[in-house]
């Protein structure tokens, strides 16, 4: 397969591109999966030199590349490869200068590492240079707007110019290892998939939680707070793949296909069951990793009368044969105690139960899988507690999959590299559909909706916890807790 490509990266000075693109750039270079003749052209508004920009670029690989995997000579190589064009995006004229930078017979990409206001004017300004051929993809990332709305005009302002094929929307998610491991996990192994819907799993636990505050980006995040942030993209796409029917094999459109279907299923949240179906927190001072940290409110820049949330935790039902009767609890925040993120599998316990009554509470299997840290799984069973005293007491235990000590591999690759790698291969499947996009916007809208017609503000937490405890309430009302084994 061809890989080799002329790459421009539009929103090179950018953070994304500083501190994602470049060091997993270098990192395929350090794969060997580069080709030799692929060319790297940043692009940003910022008046400097090519030579400065390399300098400077080093400089921050250096930083930010792991101790053992920097090696000098080969970031040399590497920023050999990059050239840099200053640019205003919506200069027309100056779009003309990437002719003369690019080779008409390698494949192009062009990546808009910009806020998404741009993609439109960037896609017609390349058409005019006709940088729109077959020979191109493009590489757009989150928020593919705010709402339904003006996604669709994002949307069609790429279709204006690009076909979907050509499309590789980024949800960074889908780039990790441990994301990708679901689908192994669900279609290899017949274990699962055969006990995989409502006779076997009782509900579903999605934690996504970040010990971070939200440092430096106070005014974006305030636009889009946690529910566009997080929970329209990454979460729903992990629901996704939790939640789909096998597809018919490995293709992006297979794969999309049944993760569409999962969108649509997805129980709608009308105004009178908001109270038990979500909940919206803030954070407000507390303790992070041992440290007083500001509440939300006291942030560098920040709005004191904000409601935006920095905290959701929804139960999420999917309508559908498979699913009737499984509620998905998912929440996600910042400042919460620690980075963590997991799912987990609660299967319902067998049919007919004969040990000590007192016991019962533990009789029911859970598959946990760790997407960060210490990726892995464990499948938590029940054996018998040893010792002649014991009787039949039960006890439950884990099979344990720690992947880096199972596998023995050095490194996890970031998912950004993972996800360059395939835009580099031209295979879709771990980017999202247009369709995906807007009927995740549609879902999301809705719960947006109700709260601004409710008018009532977040409900508070402290920094350092797991969320208000409203949170704690709507899982406790369905008999059930979040898993506390974090
Ligand atoms: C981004 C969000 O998409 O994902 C950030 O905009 C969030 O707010 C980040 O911090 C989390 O990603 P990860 O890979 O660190 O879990």
């Amino acid at each position: 397969m061809e890989t080799s490509c002329d790459l421009m990266l539009f929103g090179a000075s950018g953070d994304l591109a500083q501190r994602k693109l470049f060091p997993a750039l270098y990192q395929l270079d350090r794969a060997g999966l580069l080709a030799p003749e692929s060319r790297i052209l940043a692009i940003a508004r910022r008046d400097t030199a090519a030579e400065a920009f390399r300098e400077a670029l080093l400089v921050k690989l250096e930083a930010l590349v792991r101790a053992g995997e920097f090696d000098r000579e080969l970031a040399g190589r590497f920023v050999a490869r990059v050239d840099y064009l200053r640019l205003d995006f919506t200069d027309t004229d100056g779009f003309l200068a990437l002719n003369a930078w690019r080779n008409p017979g390698n494949h192009l990409i062009v990546y808009m590492a910009t806020p998404p206001g741009m993609y439109g004017v960037i896609a017609r300004n390349l058409r005019a240079q006709g940088c729109c051929t077959e020979r191109t993809r493009v590489v757009v990332e989150k928020p593919i707007g705010h709402d339904l709305e003006s996604s669709r005009v994002i949307n069609d302002e790429l279709a204006e110019v690009y076909h979907e094929s050509q499309l590789f929307r980024i949800d960074h998610y889908l780039g990790k290892e441990t994301v990708q491991n679901l689908i192994a996990l669900r279609f290899a192994n017949n274990l699962f998939a055969s006990q995989w819907d409502q006779n076997h799993i009782s509900h579903v636990e999605i934690t996504v939680a970040e010990s971070m505050g939200i440092e430096g980006r106070w005014g974006y995040f305030d636009q889009a707070g946690q529910i566009r942030d997080m929970i329209q993209n990454h979460l729903l796409q992990l629901l996704c793949l939790i939640a789909m029917d096998p597809p018919a094999d490995l293709s992006a459109d297979s794969i999309r296909d049944e993760k569409v279907k999962v969108l649509k299923a997805l129980k709608r949240i009308t105004p009178d069951i908001m109270e038990q179906y979500v909940v919206r927190g803030q954070y407000t001072a507390g303790t992070s990793n041992g440290q007083s940290v500001p509440g939300y409110l006291e942030e560098e820049s920040a709005d004191k009368s904000s409601e935006t949330e920095t905290f959701v935790a929804l139960k999420v039902e999917i309508d559908n044969w498979r699913w009737s009767g499984v509620p998905f609890y998912i929440r996600t925040g910042k400042r919460m105690p620690e980075k963590m993120s997991q799912i987990i599998i609660h299967f319902k316990p067998a049919p007919h139960y004969i040990f000590d009554p007192d016991q019962k509470h533990l009789a029911n299997n859970k598959l946990i899988i760790r997407l960060q840290p210490d990726e892995g799984m464990a499948l938590k069973i029940l054996t018998k507690d040893q010792g002649l005293d014991k009787g039949m007491r039960l006890r439950q235990g884990p099979l344990e999959l720690t992947f880096s000590e199972t596998f023995d591999t050095d490194r996890i690759p970031d998912a950004y590299e993972r996800l360059l790698w395939e835009v580099m291969r031209g295979n879709q499947y771990l980017f999202v559909r247009r369709d995906e996009v807007e009927y995740a916007w549609r879902w999301v809208d809705q719960v947006i909706r109700n709260w601004h017609e409710s008018g009532e503000p977040p409900k508070r937490y402290a920094a350092g916890t797991w969320g208000p405890v409203a949170s704690i309430a709507m899982i406790t009302r369905d008999g059930r807790s979040w898993y506390e084994d974090v």
